[in-house]
């Protein structure tokens, strides 16, 4: 088992570093994030992530797992390095890499012995020999071996996507590098987790093909709810029918809002960033991006609808914050864009969400937030359901038309039954089913 160093505590170098550790490494992690670093010492997660608590808890107190904001002294000290700090969108698409050339920069101060430099940050192609132009430039002597080992985590199910991937991707030219990397991930090559060795740029294409075309599948069926809805189809059973296709697969083609996260939005538009800057236009995605955009703003339509063009002064209830469920993160989340559309009409805006209210707060300080969907929707004109957490399935439909001024609601992830919804005269609007207002 090798000794690693994480750079980059968040989402991903938080589930991978306490990953690793299960797996039997010795791992530190470490961020310029002073009082992250803190937080986890004193056994504080700073994400909400299920089952991570419990994983860090156990490998921290048997010692596999460190947290360090010593940055030199944790890369000087490990074999293999993980670069796992964010790669956010620049204004006109392109990914931003200034932090891992950062990274990159102190690495490169600090190759002491022979270490393996792993990007498992989502980079684009040619990322991987410009981090190694920068390790050699500090450095006389090739004390290092590049690999790009793209994570495809998902946030909320991020613990177990980690220990049970469907596959691992290990990009590097060196038979070394390769043979350590399985050795970092022994557990895995023991259980025959699909092993795929490519070259740096093939790894790095892998990771965002993969992300793009998830996001194809969303904008593709979100298409098919809108036509379903003028149609007079059911979306619900148009995608289970068409899962039943094994070519196809039932997965990714729930409609909704729109996606959402730190990672669709942003690898999308650095594809097809990628595309245009090689002549190679990449339609599909552009056209992905273009309905992704448009989704929300048609939520915000039905919103409007359902208030008979009245939004002005309106009280709108939205329940769910979060981009997904069982996370509290709200990067580019349907919230962030539906409800400054709501304000500027002139609604007043109760938020509910059970975890991601905090991280909202830095965003939308003004709107007023509740501890429960009961006190939020107390007094409402309108409810907008915006994230499927198991919560907000299980709402009691009569209770919230009992607290509610206007029973009216648009349940933009179809959690909740039309047939009681009709039942108990509710005005009400999906995504994907014709519903006679
Ligand atoms: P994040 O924003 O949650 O965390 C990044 C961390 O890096 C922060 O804690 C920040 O303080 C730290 N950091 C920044 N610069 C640093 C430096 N110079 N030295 C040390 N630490 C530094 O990011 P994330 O969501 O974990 O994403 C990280 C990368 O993984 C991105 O490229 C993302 O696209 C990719 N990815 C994310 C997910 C996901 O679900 N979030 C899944 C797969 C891949
Ligand atoms: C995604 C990828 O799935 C993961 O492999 C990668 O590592 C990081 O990006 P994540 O963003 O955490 O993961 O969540 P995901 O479950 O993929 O959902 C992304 C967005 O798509 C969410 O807003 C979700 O609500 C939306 N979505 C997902 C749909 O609208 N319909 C679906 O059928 C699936």
């Amino acid at each position: 088992m090798e000794k690693i160093c994480i750079i980059g505590v968040g989402y991903v170098g938080l589930v991978s570093g306490a990953g690793l550790s299960e797996f039997g490494n010795e791992v530190t992690c470490v961020d310029i994030d002073e009082e992250r670093i803190k937080q986890l010492n004193n056994g504080e997660i700073p994400i909400y992530e299920p089952g991570l608590k419990s994983l860090v808890k156990t490998n921290y107190n048997n010692k596999k797992l460190r947290f360090s904001s010593d940055i030199n002294k944790s890369i000087k000290n490990s074999k293999i390095i993980f670069i796992a700090v964010g790669t956010p969108q620049k204004k006109n698409g392109e990914a931003d890499l200034s932090y891992v050339y950062a990274v990159a920069n102190s690495i490169a101060d600090n190759l002491n012995h022979y270490k393996i430099i792993c990007t498992k940050s989502t980079v684009p192609v040619g990322s991987g020999e410009e981090i190694e132009k920068i390790l050699l430039s500090k450095n006389d002597t090739k004390l290092f071996d590049y690999v790009s080992n793209p994570e495809f985590l998902r946030e909320g199910s991020a613990v177990n996507d980690f220990m049970i991937p469907d596959r691992l991707v290990i990009g590097s030219r060196s038979n070394k590098a390769f043979s350590l990397m399985k050795n970092v991930y022994r557990p895995l090559f023991i259980n025959e987790t699909p092993i795929i060795n490519t070259s740096v740029e093939t790894a790095e294409m892998i990771k965002y093909a993969s992300n793009a075309f998830l996001a194809l599948k969303i904008s593709y069926i979100n298409e098919i709810a809108n036509l379903c809805e003028a149609v007079g189809a059911d979306v619900h059973q148009v995608a289970k029918a068409m899962g039943q296709d094994g070519r196809i697969s039932p997965k990714f083609l729930h409609p909704g809002p729109g996606f959402g996260g730190s990672c669709f939005p942003k690898d999308t538009l650095a594809l097809s960033f990628l595309g245009t800057k090689n002549k190679l236009p990449l339609k599909t995605i552009e056209a992905a991006i273009e309905v992704n955009n448009n989704q929300s703003i048609r939520m915000v339509e039905k919103s409007i609808l359902l208030l008979d063009n009245k939004i002005s002064n309106k009280k709108i209830a939205i329940l769910g914050l979060a981009f997904k469920p069982n996370t509290d993160d709200v990067r580019e989340a349907a919230s962030r864009k539906i409800i400054p559309e709501l304000i500027k009409l002139g609604a007043q805006i109760n938020a509910y969400d059970p975890v991601a209210m905090d991280n909202f707060k830095n965003h939308f300080p003004d709107i007023n937030y509740f501890n429960s969907w009961e006190d939020a929707i107390t007094g409402t004109d309108a409810c907008v359901i915006l994230t499927e957490w198991n919560e907000l399935r299980g709402i009691d439909l009569r209770k919230l038309k009992s607290l509610m001024s206007k029973p009216v609601i648009l349940d933009t992830k179809n959690i909740l039954s039309v047939s009681k919804l009709k039942n108990l005269k509710f005005k009400y609007d999906n995504v994907g089913r014709k519903i006679s207002l």
